[in-house]
């Protein structure tokens, strides 16, 4: 019998626009302050394309650019692009499909996957399946979201949380017992009312009335989410130890969502990791929603050597929940 096949994360790109909103600006546009924004949430500096008729495929595209330049993969071998988003550019058609057609995957079928701040998890073990099965030798997936663009800037509950981004990695087989390990995904839609935008979508199409209510920005319970957060987060990441018998010291890192520092330390604690085991770049990145794992996956990799055991967990609008136990494939000091 052959040795069972998993999806290995083979490479990792980014892309995140020049432009750099910081606490200083925001505390102009709102009755804010940086010392505020820092002790509560932990960011200073989020990226913000900007630039008329672009959108998150200019960004995911680029991102996938990276990822295979970096990777040296011939783009017309792609089989599959995946994008987690919730700021596709249009409604239809995906965004993944313009990403892979922008970023030349001509051979890729391609489309979106929608699960808010959990969507590159979700993302990501859908790819997995396609590489186990057989199906797909290379998967890209991406997690690619202009949070901007939702974002009300006349809202201080949530304007200095959320920054535009794009990341993402490629998926291969491998037979040497690395890669996507095991996944832990939850929903739970009766948590709708909390994070969400109400507009835009066939429930509230645009009308004069809903552009006049502020219903095309994102509307949230910031304590509710965060208290729902705080617990689906550790307990999921805690499970996933649980179930193959990790301890603290096996966990080379958790890559956790970038939501809020305090939800990030609160998890780590509950895993008993020190926060230097934390992949951490919301204080420069703010929250890009589906881009915040690969991203930290990108700001580490040249620190991830084959064999590390990663702990990826996410929560977010929907309610969806999740964690990914992913073995490391490769060195990443060599990328
Ligand atoms: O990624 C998707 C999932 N989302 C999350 O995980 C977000 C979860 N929630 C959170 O991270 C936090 O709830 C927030 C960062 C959104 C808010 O922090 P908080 O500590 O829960 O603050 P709060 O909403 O309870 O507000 C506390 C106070 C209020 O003032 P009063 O009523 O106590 O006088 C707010 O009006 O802080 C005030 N406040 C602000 N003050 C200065 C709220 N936003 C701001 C602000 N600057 N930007």
């Amino acid at each position: 019998m052959g040795k069972k096949i998993t999806a290995a994360i083979t490479g990792v790109g980014e892309y995140l626009p020049d432009y750099l909103l910081t606490n200083e600006e925001l505390s102009r546009m709102v009755d804010t302050t940086d010392e505020w924004i820092m002790t509560r949430i932990g960011i200073k500096t989020r990226h913000i394309l900007k630039g008329d008729g672009i959108g998150t495929s200019y960004m995911g595209a680029r991102a996938v650019l990276n990822l295979l330049d970096k990777t040296g993969t011939d783009p017309m071998e792609v089989d599959q692009v995946i994008c987690a988003t919730v700021t596709p550019d249009m409604l239809f058609p995906s965004t993944g499909n313009l990403i892979a057609d922008q970023a030349g995957c001509k051979n890729a079928f391609a489309y979106d996957v929608s699960a808010a701040c959990s969507g590159f998890l979700f993302a990501l073990t859908t790819g997995a399946q396609f590489i186990e099965t057989g199906h797909c030798k290379k998967v890209v997936v991406v997690g690619a979201d202009k949070m901007s663009s939702i974002v009300d800037y006349h809202d201080r509950n949530t304007c200095p949380i959320f920054g535009d981004g794009a990341a993402a990695v490629l998926l291969e087989p491998s037979t040497d017992g690395c890669g996507v390990i095991d996944s832990i995904l939850h929903s739970d839609g009766s948590g709708e009312m909390h994070l969400y935008m109400k507009a835009g979508g066939s429930r509230f199409p645009a009308t004069r009335e809903t552009l006049e209510n502020n219903w095309h920005t994102i509307t949230q319970d910031g304590p509710a989410v965060f208290k729902a957060a705080v617990s689906n987060m550790a307990d999921v990441a805690v499970e996933m130890m649980e179930r193959h018998g990790l301890k603290s010291d096996d966990v080379r890192f958790l890559v956790p969502h970038q939501a809020n520092l305090r939800i990030i330390d609160a998890t780590a604690r509950r895993m008993g990791l020190a926060r230097e085991k934390c992949m951490i770049n919301i204080d420069r990145n703010g929250n890009t929603t589906a881009a915040t794992i690969p991203s930290c996956l990108y700001d580490y990799e040249k620190e991830l050597r084959p064999g590390d055991n990663l702990i990826l967990a996410s929560f977010g609008g929907g309610y969806t929940w999740g964690s990914v136990y992913v073995k490391w494939a490769y060195d990443g000091s060599k990328a």
